[in-house]
């Protein structure tokens, strides 16, 4: 590695690690950092802090506070904006400021944007050098690079699972599969995404609060649960998502069959509820993505349990997934699979996870990656009945 693309990754780190105090609050934006260097030393620093916020550019010429010095350079994770948004084209805003020298992480995944600003820098006669940590300064926006481009949510699927696969045992004991480091680690996933999924399966067994819990701060992102005919309802024993203190942000997601009656009681609670016709008793997750889309909802973190998530995977819905794996193993043919209803018989069948990223939480170990399927997958239709 030459010492120079060393200082620069060293600069694009610190970059990325600005980017990251917008964790949880910049959808639908992306997360972005910028640091402006002179003579070797970092000047002056920037993050885009929320929606609607300025943008790290912006941020940290402001924290400049005077024109840059000749020689200066701006680092930023993400290719600065090309076009008139709320706050103004950061592309604009550099070549007014006479800077000569841009270095960027990520390219704008929107195919119109993208490469557009390098274009109009170099034009305007400023160096550009792109591609600087740019695998982790891309997978650092999953939400908003999916979202850019498909203007629908990333469905992302995670689960805690045995060496063995196994989500609990033969007696629906699943706390807790993975140590606490892991579990720490899921808190922040949940912080980021805007809302999160589980089965009314999940609801019934675990009695979940389904919030982002990270030491002293608690943050409820939308809480969905899947409960095609409403049998989670019950007078005197109701789940916690129903009652506690954030149920305006619980999304009971069902179908018509699902009776009036209830839908009522809920609604009388706080409690919301998304009715999605169907002719069975399960929601068509493909529908469901579809209203997330037009409520803006950029991402889902379904958690479970093992029929919700199996579910996305048989009707290609599943775009990531994160499996926190323990050291354990039940070995025991009637504890319960995290995955199924496939019938895969040749290895080109199988689904694959693509720009893996393997991390460790003491001893469990994280492996996530976007699903890519197989051009031939077969649903075993035994298995798979949408009741
Ligand atoms: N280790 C982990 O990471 C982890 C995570 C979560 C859960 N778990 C464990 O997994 C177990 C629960 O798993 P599970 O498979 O029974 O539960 P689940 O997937 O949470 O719930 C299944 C139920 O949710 C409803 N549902 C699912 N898809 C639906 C759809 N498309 N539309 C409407 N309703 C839908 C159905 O209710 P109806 O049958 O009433 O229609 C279905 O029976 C528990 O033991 C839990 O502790 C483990």
């Amino acid at each position: 590695m030459t010492s120079d693309l060393a200082q620069h990754e060293g600069f694009m780190r610190r970059a990325l690690a600005l980017a990251r105090r917008g964790w949880g609050r910049t959808t639908p934006n992306p997360m972005v950092g910028a640091v402006i260097v002179e003579n070797g030393v970092v000047v002056a620093e920037g993050f885009h802090p929320e929606d609607g916020g300025p943008h790290a550019e912006r941020v940290a010429f402001a924290a400049l506070g005077r024109p840059p010095q000749p020689g200066a350079t701006l680092y930023v994770t993400l290719e600065p904006c090309s076009t008139h948004g709320r706050t103004g084209a950061c592309c604009d805003l550099i070549r007014e400021s006479g800077l000569k020298r841009v270095v960027v992480g990520a390219t704008d995944p929107f195919p119109d944007h993208a490469g557009r600003a390098y274009a109009l820098l170099r034009q305007a006669g400023i160096e550009v050098i792109t591609g600087v940590l740019e695998a982790e300064c891309t997978q650092l926006n999953i939400l908003f690079n999916h979202w850019t481009v498909k203007r629908t949510p990333l469905l992302a699927g995670k689960a805690a699972v045995t060496l063995d696969g196994k989500i609990a045992t033969r007696a629906a004991d699943s706390k807790w599969i993975t140590g606490e480091l892991a579990r720490a680690d899921v808190h922040r996933w949940r912080r980021l995404f805007p809302s999160i999924a589980v089965g009314a399966g999940t609801v019934a067994a675990d009695n979940p609060r389904l919030t982002a819990r990270n030491g002293e701060e608690e943050w409820c992102p939308w809480r969905f649960i899947f409960d095609g005919r409403l049998r989670l309802w019950n007078e005197r024993n109701q789940p916690s998502v129903f009652t506690d203190f954030y149920r305006e942000r619980t999304i009971v997601v069902t179908t018509q069959h699902g009776g009036l009656g209830y839908m009522r009681k809920l609604r009388d609670l706080g409690v919301k509820v998304w009715t999605i016709e169907s002719p069975t008793q399960r929601v068509s997750l493909t529908d469901f993505r579809l209203r997330c889309s037009q409520e803006n909802i950029t991402g889902v973190f379904f958690e479970g349990g093992a029929q919700l998530i199996s579910e996305l995977v048989q009707l290609r819905e599943l775009d990531y997934l994160f499996v926190y794996r323990s050291p354990l193993l039940f070995a025991d043919d009637r504890a319960k699979s995290v995955f199924s209803g496939l019938r895969t018989e040749k290895l080109v069948n199988a689904v694959r996870l693509r720009d893996v990223l393997h991390e460790t939480f003491g001893d469990d170990t994280l492996v996530r990656g976007h699903v890519e399927y197989p051009e031939k997958m077969y649903v075993d239709e035994a298995a798979f009945s949408l009741g």
